[in-house]
C-alpha cells in the first residue's frame, strides 16, 4: 500500500493532548492517525537566520517532520502573501487585502524551498496530500524538481467567488499553480463553483458539470486535473465520549458552580476578523435590550484563543473586541452577574467539549469559514438526552450539512437575537430531533470518510474515470 504523506504549513502538535490552532490540525491528524505516514510541514519556529534543517520525529504511525522558517522568509510567506493577502482575499474581505509582490516573491520561494527540503524523504510509490492556501504552488514546485508522485492538494478555507480573487493580483499564476495537482478538493459545492467558474471564464479552459458523484474534470492551462466538495468531518462519537469524560473534571464543575442555574451560550474561535465576533456579541447585547426577561438568566461565554497576533488586522480586531465586551458588559452587568465572558486564551479539548455539553446554546457565527469544525464538535459533545441548540452561520461550510441548526445570516443582527431566543426557550423534543437528524449526518460524513473519499479519488486521478464510492458524500447539495 502506498504511504500517504501530508503536507502543510501548520502542523498538529506533537505532544499529544496539546491544544491545537485551527481546524486543520485537528481534522488532518485525526485523518492520518488512522492510516499512519508522513506529515510534513513548518515546525512553528522562527529563526533569527542560518538554514534550518528537518527534524524527523515518530509518534506511533505518524512520523512528523518539521522544519523551521527564517524570519524573512515567515513575513514574507506565512505573514505577508499567505495571511496578509490570500487570508483576507479567500474569506471575502478585499478591503483588508494588502499586496507587496516581493511577498509574492517569497511565498513562492518558500514553496520551492520546502519542496526541495522534502523530496529526499519521498519514495516512488508515495501519495502526497498537500493542505491550505499556504501552498497552492507546492505541486509546481515537486513537478520542476522531477517528482512524479500523484500529488492531491485541499483547500481548508473558502474558495472566493472570480470577481473577489481578481483582487489578488497574481491571480492567474495562483490558478496556474493550483492546475499542477492532478486533485483538487474543496470544502462545499459553491468553493468548486466559483474555482469552475474561474476556469471557464478567467483562464479560457473547460469544467465539465460533475455527474453520478464524479469529480469535475477540469481542462486549464495544458493540463487535465479532477475537482470536487470533499467536507471535512469529526469523529462524532469521540468528541461526544471526551465531552463525558470533561463532564467531572473542575473547568466544568467550576462554570457551572459560577453559572447559578442560568442559561449558558457558548462559542470558541481563534480571534480572527472572519468569524464575526463583533457583529455576534452585538446580536447578544440586542437580545438583552429587547427581552429584559432574559437579563441575569443568561450567560456568553466568548474564547478567542490569540492567532496572528503580530498582525495589524488582528490586533485591530483584539482591540474592537475589548471594547464591545467592556461596552456591553458596563451596560447590563449586575453585582453577581456578568454578561460576557470574554476569554483570550486556549483550552484543551477536553474541556472545549465539556463546555459545549454543559451549555444551551453553541454560537457559531462566522462571516465567511471553510468548514467551521466548531460547529461539528459543538453538535457531537452534546447529551442526547438534554441536548442544546446549535446556532449557525450561513457562510460557513458546515451551514450546507448541518440541516437542524438555527441557521443565520452573521450580518442581519436582529435575526440573530431572534435565533438565540428561540434557540434558549426550543422544547426538549424539538431539541432532541434536530441532535439527532446532525448527529445522523455527522456519523455518515466522519473524517475517515472525507479522507477515504479524498485518496480514492486522487489514486484514480491518473486514470480516465475517478470513481467516488462512499455513499456518504454527495456531489449535490
Ligand atoms: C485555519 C487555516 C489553517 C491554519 C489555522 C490556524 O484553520 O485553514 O491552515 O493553520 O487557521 O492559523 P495559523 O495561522 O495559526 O496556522
Amino acid at each position: 500500500m502506498s504511504r500517504l504523506i501530508i503536507v502543510s504549513n501548520r502542523v498538529a502538535p506533537i505532544s499529544e493532548g496539546g491544544p491545537a490552532a485551527g481546524g486543520l490540525a485537528v481534522g488532518v491528524y485525526d485523518a492520518l492517525k488512522e492510516t499512519g505516514g508522513m506529515w510534513f510541514g513548518w515546525s512553528g519556529d522562527v529563526l533569527p537566520s542560518g538554514q534550518p534543517r528537518i527534524s524527523v520525529e515518530e509518534r506511533g504511525p505518524v512520523t512528523f517532520a518539521t522544519i523551521g522558517l527564517v524570519r524573512r522568509d515567515y513575513d514574507q510567506y506565512y505573514r505577508g502573501f499567505s495571511n496578509a493577502t490570500l487570508w483576507p482575499a479567500f474569506h471575502y474581505r478585499a478591503d483588508l487585502v494588502q499586496y507587496d509582490r516581493h511577498d509574492f516573491e517569497g511565498y513562492c520561494r518558500v514553496n520551492t524551498w520546502l519542496a526541495q527540503q522534502l523530496v529526499p524523504l519521498l519514495r516512488p510509490d508515495d501519495v502526497i496530500w498537500v493542505h491550505d492556501y499556504h501552498l497552492i504552488p507546492f505541486a509546481k514546485a515537486l513537478r520542476a524538481a522531477g517528482v512524479k508522485n500523484r500529488i492531491g492538494f485541499f483547500l481548508h478555507i473558502p474558495f472566493p467567488a472570480s470577481q473577489v480573487l481578481l483582487a489578488v493580483p497574481p491571480h492567474r499564476e495562483l490558478v496556474e499553480s493550483l492546475c499542477s495537482f492532478d486533485l483538487l478538493g474543496f470544502q462545499t459545492e459553491p468553493d468548486l463553483r466559483s474555482f469552475c467558474d474561474y476556469i471557464v471564464h478567467e483562464a479560457n479552459g473547460t469544467a465539465d458539470a460533475p455527474a453520478n458523484g464524479r469529480p469535475t474534470t477540469v481542462q486549464a492551462f495544458g493540463r487535465t486535473l479532477h475537482a470536487a466538495a470533499y467536507p471535512i468531518g469529526v469523529y462524532p462519537d469521540e468528541i461526544a465520549e471526551l465531552a463525558r469524560a470533561g463532564e467531572s473534571g473542575k473547568p466544568v464543575r467550576t462554570m457551572r458552580a459560577t453559572l447559578h442555574a442560568r442559561k449558558l451560550i457558548m462559542s470558541v474561535d481563534r480571534l480572527d476578523y472572519s468569524k464575526g465576533l463583533v457583529e455576534r456579541f452585538r446580536a447578544f447585547e440586542r437580545l438583552l435590550e429587547q427581552s429584559p426577561a432574559q437579563r441575569n438568566k443568561v450567560s456568553f461565554v466568548q474564547i478567542a484563543p490569540p492567532t496572528r497576533a503580530d498582525m495589524h488586522a488582528y490586533q485591530d480586531i483584539r482591540v474592537q473586541l475589548e471594547g464591545e465586551s467592556g461596552r456591553i458588559n458596563g451596560r447590563f452587568a449586575e453585582l453577581d452577574w456578568t454578561p460576557i465572558r470574554y476569554i483570550h486564551r486556549q483550552y484543551e479539548r477536553q474541556v472545549l467539549a465539556a463546555l459545549f455539553r454543559a451549555s444551551h446554546v453553541g454560537y457559531v457565527t462566522p462571516l465567511r469559514d471553510g468548514m467551521n469544525l466548531v460547529a461539528k464538535e459543538y453538535v457531537s459533545a452534546q447529551d442526547p438526552d438534554d441536548p442544546g441548540v446549535l446556532v449557525l452561520s450561513r457562510f460557513a461550510g458546515a451551514a450546507q450539512e448541518l440541516n437542524g441548526a438555527l441557521i443565520v445570516n452573521p450580518v442581519d443582527i436582529d435575526g440573530m437575537a431572534e435565533a438565540l431566543a428561540t434557540a434558549l426557550a426550543m422544547p426538549l423534543a424539538e431539541r432532541q430531533s434536530r441532535y439527532r437528524e446532525m448527529m445522523a449526518q455527522l456519523r455518515e460524513n466522519n473524517v475517515s470518510v472525507w479522507r477515504d473519499n479524498f485518496m480514492r479519488d486522487l489514486q484514480a486521478a491518473g486514470s480516465v474515470e475517478p470513481v467516488r464510492k462512499h455513499a456518504g458524500v454527495s456531489l449535490a447539495d
